[in-house]
């Protein structure tokens, strides 16, 4: 874990001129002035100021952008290794409870860096780490949680950022083995034999062209005292590579599909923070994992197989992979578990990227309430949600098929992210209360963008689901 331990302090006073400690002040300034830039470097006790733009705009997410700019100043310019939020900051910033947790997660967010893999230059290994974080207000419950809530983010941004050498179907049933162990969370792996009996022949058909083994992994987690008050599963598509298979992506930035796991690495991040927070809730994960890759062994197009649920599926393209596994791991959680609420997360189309950029990830949903706490959530928590369309029939004619009873695709050049959403739709049992995150834009950055600083994973769909879960 290339992750410092970041110390929160709480106290009154100011520390800011104690060697290796730089203050921020943060605060509001005028609407013309660029919001959440830095504006003006302070000789010390200040360190830096950084402005808030309008204080009537101003949101959350503000300060934690600011956070980032801070930390990255603090490091980079100043090469201080603790951070204090000035008591000369904004009034309002310091009496909002919610504005201190989100300063304290933008921060945490921005100190990751993905260099576990690199060999430390001298200059490397001078260079300031953000070790503590120091706040003029008492402690408070937001404050902590926001603490755990970053933590948990980047560590899932760790293991997303992991090559698929590393991060392979195995490894990530390991990883999800470990989690029980050390936070008593019961883990079942199923492997191939088992899919097979229990058939899962899409989850198959995916990891078929790979000498991976691929895996259903499924991580549940129950408070250790008191009644839970909701089941709520989580799927994630865990593609540790996705090539293609037969129908092969062009070479140019192959390499990202490295991040095609994020949404079952969000999953399972999700199960570590439930355990770290004790929340009242019966969870349960499920991931299929698999590498997509061409081989003598690999699916074909024109491949018919019949998912978990008796469906049969003509598998047009075999780089429409994510709803194939998803399918399977869908009906399985329907059936086997039976939850009040159904959420999936997979990065699952390119035209979803397409539609929302890398500001806001895909919403689908069969219920409207869900949808909107959801939505709700995403504005909390930074990690935004768009509604696109899927319940009405006429898109569920486009995933019908000649041959099967769907086809892995929608009709060429049309709403390509709502044909997936359709797809998965027909693996969800009626009555299951149900989202799809279509996270493609948003799992990972190519390029270094607000808190987070450093480029890869983003951790997507951890936070959001910690604002939405403490709301069951
Ligand atoms: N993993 C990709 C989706 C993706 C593309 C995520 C770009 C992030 C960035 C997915 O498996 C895929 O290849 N989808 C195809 C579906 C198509 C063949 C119907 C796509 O979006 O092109
Ligand atoms: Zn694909
Ligand atoms: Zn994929």
């Amino acid at each position: 874990m290339t992750q410092e331990n970041i110390e929160l302090v709480f106290s009154q006073g100011t520390s800011a001129k104690k060697k290796g400690k730089a203050s921020a002040r943060l605060v509001f300034l005028s609407e013309d002035k660029a919001f959440g830039k830095l504006l003006k470097v302070a000789p010390s006790p200040e360190g830096v100021i950084i402005g808030l733009g309008d204080e009537k705009t101003a949101d959350a997410e503000t300060i934690r952008r600011a956070a980032g700019s801070a930390v990255q100043y603090i490091l980079k310019t100043l090469g201080a290794g603790s951070l204090s939020l000035s008591p000369k900051s904004s009034k309002k910033l310091l009496s909002n409870r919610k504005f201190l947790a989100a300063f304290t997660e933008g921060a945490i967010l921005s100190a990751y860096s993905f260099d576990k893999y690199k060999t430390p230059s001298e200059e490397q290994q001078q260079a300031a780490k953000l070790t503590g974080l120091h706040l003029p207000v008492p402690a408070s419950r937001e404050i902590l949680e926001a603490k755990s809530v970053a933590e948990c983010a980047n560590w899932a941004r760790e293991i997303q950022n992991e090559p698929a050498n590393v991060a392979t179907p195995t490894m990530l049933s390991l990883l999800a083995a470990k989690e029980a162990k050390i936070f008593g969370m019961s883990c079942k792996i199923f492997g191939r034999a088992e899919l097979e009996k229990m058939g899962m022949n899409a989850i198959l058909a995916v990891g078929r062209g790979s000498a991976e083994e691929p895996k259903l992994i499924v991580l549940e987690y129950l408070p250790k005292s008191g009644v839970a008050k909701k089941k709520i599963a989580l799927v994630g598509k865990g593609v540790c590579f996705d090539s293609g298979g037969i129908s092969i992506k062009p070479s140019r930035a192959m390499d990202e599909m490295k991040f095609d796991k994020s949404g079952a690495v969000a999953a399972i991040a999700t199960m570590r923070l439930a355990s770290i927070l004790k929340l009242p809730l019966h969870l349960v994960a499920l991931v299929p994992a698999v590498e997509n890759l061409p081989s003598g062994t690999a699916g074909k197009p024109g491949d018919i197989v019949r998912a978990h649920n008796g469906k049969t599926i003509e598998i047009l393209d075999t780089d429409a992979e994510g709803r194939l596994i998803l399918a399977d791991a869908l009906s399985f959680a329907c059936k086997e578990h039976k939850p009040d609420v159904l959420i999936d997360l997979a990065t699952l189309t390119g035209a979803c990227v397409v539609a929302l950029g890398d500001v806001a990830a895909g919403l689908f949903s069969n219920d409207p309430s869900l949808a909107k706490e959801l939505f709700e959530a995403g504005m909390e928590s930074g990690e935004r949600l768009w509604e696109l369309p899927m319940m009405w029939k006429d898109y569920d004619e486009k995933v019908k098929s000649d041959v099967a009873d769907v086809k892995n695709l929608g009709e060429s050049g049309q709403a390509g992210a709502t044909a997936g959403a359709s797809f998965l739709k027909e693996f969800v049992s009626s009555g299951t209360k149900w989202a799809h995150l279509d996270i493609a834009g948003t799992a990972w950055t190519t390029k270094p963008r607000h808190q987070f600083s450093f480029k890869g994973g983003t951790g997507f769909g951890v936070r959001l689901l910690a604002r939405y879960l403490s709301k069951q």
